[in-house]
């Protein structure tokens, strides 16, 4: 029998990060990281499933057949298929569109392969939809998909890779963040300012694997783990100034660790390191929580509590729209579970 179901998941911004992965096994992080979703960026879903002896898979990318995506999604099927007959046993038609332009440099595989991982883990019917067991599920299999897509299936913070100070850590799964956030962390917002909308020069894959011969791969995995540490603390204790501190060394720790890889490589662009001068600049006259973080390209998350929304919309729209790629920025909520549509 036919089954159908459709699901909306996030996509999510890191701001300890994952950068660089061990050997031997699916995507086992180096470090652990932990990430903020952004609700209003977002993946659509819908996924059939039919019996079959074989898995196969017909892809649309918003009604429209996309064949070449179908190798990099029959691989993620190939690759859940031996922790789930289900997988084994149907194939697959998918039907997915992510809310924001293509091309703008933001990463949807996050967002794609986390709701294909919802849609998978809610078919099989192995856990109750909604249940932690679920959720722990579909991490697990978007972890398969792409490492940083198993942090988006959690409303709340998501931290993936075993770190003493979180319980139920896991390198396999993400797990959603059980401890109290200090008001003062607790709505904040991400606009994404877009510097570059190109193709990168070098996929976020390849840039991990990268980390195996780096001279300073050891040092930066502990910088990372005592980053969780740390960050926990900042969010539950309030302390927004180092909270600041952590996030922007840590995106400026994983551009430093591209530009030393053997070999190096740059994914920022001038226009990069001129918002982060605004920024800075704008802090340091006006005292206000804001701050960046960058994941794998160009582009700019600006982060900042939602209580300063009117400053920070003016200030994007006085200094920093300039360099920005036809103007274009986009801006999230943080937070917001994903959402089952069918
Ligand atoms: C810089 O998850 O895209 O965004 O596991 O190879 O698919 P694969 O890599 P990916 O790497 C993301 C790296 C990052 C940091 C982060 O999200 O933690």
């Amino acid at each position: 029998m036919q089954k159908v179901v459709k699901y909306r998941c996030p996509s999510n911004i890191a701001l300890v990060k994952y950068w660089g992965k061990k050997e031997g096994g699916i995507q086992i992080p180096a470090n652990a990281s932990i990430s903020w979703s952004l609700s209003d960026l977002f993946a659509e879903t819908t996924m059939i499933a039919t019996p079959s002896n074989q898995t196969q898979l017909e892809f649309k990318y918003d009604g429209n057949a996309k064949p070449s995506f179908e190798p990099k999604i029959l691989d993620f099927l190939n690759r859940i298929a031996p922790f789930s007959d289900f997988v084994k046993q149907h194939s697959f038609e998918v039907d997915t569109m992510n809310n924001f332009p293509h091309g703008t440099g933001i990463a949807s595989s996050a967002a794609g392969f986390g709701a294909l991982a919802l849609c998978i883990a809610d078919l099989e019917g192995k856990f109750e939809v909604g249940s932690d067991e679920f959720y722990q599920r579909a991490s697990f299999f978007a972890r398969l998909g792409s490492g940083s897509a198993c942090r988006s299936v959690y409303s709340e913070p998501a931290i993936w890779g075993e770190h003493s100070e979180v319980e139920n850590s896991s390198d396999l799964f993400a797990v959603p963040f059980e401890g109290q956030i200090h008001e003062s962390l607790k709505n904040w917002k991400d606009c994404v300012l877009i510097v570059d909308d190109g193709e990168k020069k070098v996929s976020s894959t390849a840039g991990h694997s990268l980390l195996k011969n780096h001279p300073y791969a050891e040092a930066r995995f502990k910088q990372a783990q005592k980053n969780i540490g740390n960050i926990l603390q900042f969010m539950q204790n309030g302390n927004v100034s180092d909270f600041i501190a952590l996030v922007e060394s840590e995106a400026l720790q994983l551009h430093s660790m591209m530009m030393s890889s053997i070999p190096y490589f740059t994914l920022i662009r001038p226009g990069t390191l001129a918002i982060l001068e605004e920024i800075w600049t704008f802090r340091e006259e006006t005292n206000l929580p804001i701050a960046f973080t960058l994941d794998a390209g160009a582009n700019v998350h600006l982060l900042y509590s939602s209580e300063i929304e009117e400053q920070v919309t003016n200030f994007i729209h006085t200094k920093l729209l300039v360099y920005c790629k036809k103007g274009l920025y986009l801006c999230s909520s943080i937070g917001g579970n994903p959402l089952k549509l069918s």
